[in-house]
């Protein structure tokens, strides 16, 4: 027997759910490539992707998933042989700096764990020990995210950047916000972040294959000498005059009209409301998770509650099969969880909250997942989803 007929939600961190007014944006006819309204669509977008990382700097917009972006990034400032620091926080950054090692750049990672947030002293002791090396400073830049998604562990940017700057180093700060744009504040200029990156799948509520990348004058400047530059992603080329330039090649047309549709909706609803309505949803799951987590099989991957994120909750199944649970919530439900990947993989599942999501789709999650703790045997603090119910009700008055 299963309940799972009706529409099924995807609680996976990436590609979230689409809105269907997004869906209906993007279904159109293709349109002309070198004038007419497509321009006037870049031109919005460059400026509105801009506004989203909040930097007065350049943005440029790619038919390419995150790790397009990724490689757009480093490609545009880096020279081969260049030296770069990637903070480890659970998965990506590392991936990141592997990324750039296979393109020829040396990869130094500060170590961390799977559990915790990256320590702003540590950078600052490490980058201040690079600058006083005998050969003086080598780190031509430190890879960050700001939120992990496979450790759930949400970095303070805002801190790392003081602590370069505090170190007294130049290095420009690299940030991947794939997992957390459009989900929460992003202060580009204000932290100090020379080179951002994102993807349009998971806040920005738009099918996989668009990717971002902000740029700042200091990053401009060091684009100037970059070894590493190719024709697909290169900064100045996609400045030129020409529409054709700015995407290197056909404009990816239909998703350009749903990144706008989406953006729309994002700036319609304001995004401090939006920043606020996953904050919420964040700790309804969080206090939901807390409850389940009474007797200690269930748990919290992220240790310090102030470093879990708001956009994907990853919780431990501590020796229970973690796929059945998601296997029970798809099979019998219809909701889709995300797996534990990297380290987690088999040892956990992970909600997700981000994008366009509500109350419901968020409570029914959860009671779900509640209805599949009961229905496996795996034990469990009970009242969960109502404690997630009861918060929520606190926090939204009448
Ligand atoms: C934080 C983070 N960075 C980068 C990526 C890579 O993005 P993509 O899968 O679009 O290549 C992901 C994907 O989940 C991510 O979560």
């Amino acid at each position: 027997m299963s309940v799972r007929a009706g529409r099924e939600f995807l609680a996976i961190p990436g590609p979230t759910t689409v809105p269907d007014e997004v869906l209906r944006a993007m279904h159109r006819p293709a349109v002309e490539i070198y004038s007419g309204p497509l321009l006037a669509l870049t031109e919005g977008l460059m400026r509105d992707v801009a506004r989203v990382f909040n930097t007065r700097g350049h943005a440029y917009i790619y038919s390419a998933n995150g790790h397009g972006a990724w490689e757009a990034a480093l490609t545009n400032v880096l020279s081969r042989g260049d030296r770069v620091l990637a903070l480890e926080s659970g998965r990506f950054a590392v991936s990141w700096g592997e990324h750039a090692r296979r393109m020829g750049v040396e990869v130094e990672v500060l170590k961390g764990d799977m559990r915790r947030a990256v320590r702003p002293a540590e950078v600052e002791a490490r980058l201040r020990a690079d600058r006083k090396s005998p050969g003086g400073s080598t780190i031509k830049a430190v890879l960050v995210v700001q939120i992990d998604t496979a450790s759930g562990v949400v970095n303070d940017i805002a801190a790392i950047g003081q602590a370069i700057r505090a170190a007294g180093h130049d290095a420009l700060l690299m940030v991947d916000a794939v997992a957390s744009l459009g989900c929460m504040p992003f202060d580009m200029d204000d932290w100090g972040v020379d080179v951002a990156m994102s993807g349009s799948q998971k806040g920005l509520m738009t099918p996989p294959g668009l990717s971002f990348v902000a740029a700042n004058d200091r990053a401009r400047e060091a684009h100037r000498t970059a070894g590493l530059r190719t024709p697909y992603w290169d900064w100045t080329e996609r400045e030129a005059k020409e529409h054709y330039k700015k995407y290197a090649g056909t404009p990816p047309e239909h998703l350009l009209y749903g990144l706008r549709q989406a953006l729309d909706l994002l700036f319609e609803e304001g995004l401090p409301n939006v920043f606020r309505r996953h904050q919420l949803l964040a700790e309804a799951v969080r206090r939901a998770v807390g409850v389940w987590a009474e007797g200690q099989v269930i748990g919290f991957n992220v240790i310090e509650p102030a470093e879990r994120c708001d956009t994907v909750t990853p919780v431990l199944a501590n020796g229970h099969d973690p796929d059945a649970l998601r296997a029970y919530c798809d099979d019998k439900c219809g909701v889709v969880l995300g797996h534990g990947i990297g380290e987690l993989s088999g040892k956990a599942f992970r909600i997700a909250h981000m994008g366009h999501v509500n109350a419901p789709m968020i409570l029914g999650t959860l009671s779900v997942i509640e209805m599949a703790l009961g229905a496996l045997r795996i034990p469990h603090g009970r009242g969960g989803a109502q404690a997630a119910i009861n918060w929520l009700g606190d926090q939204v008055p009448a």
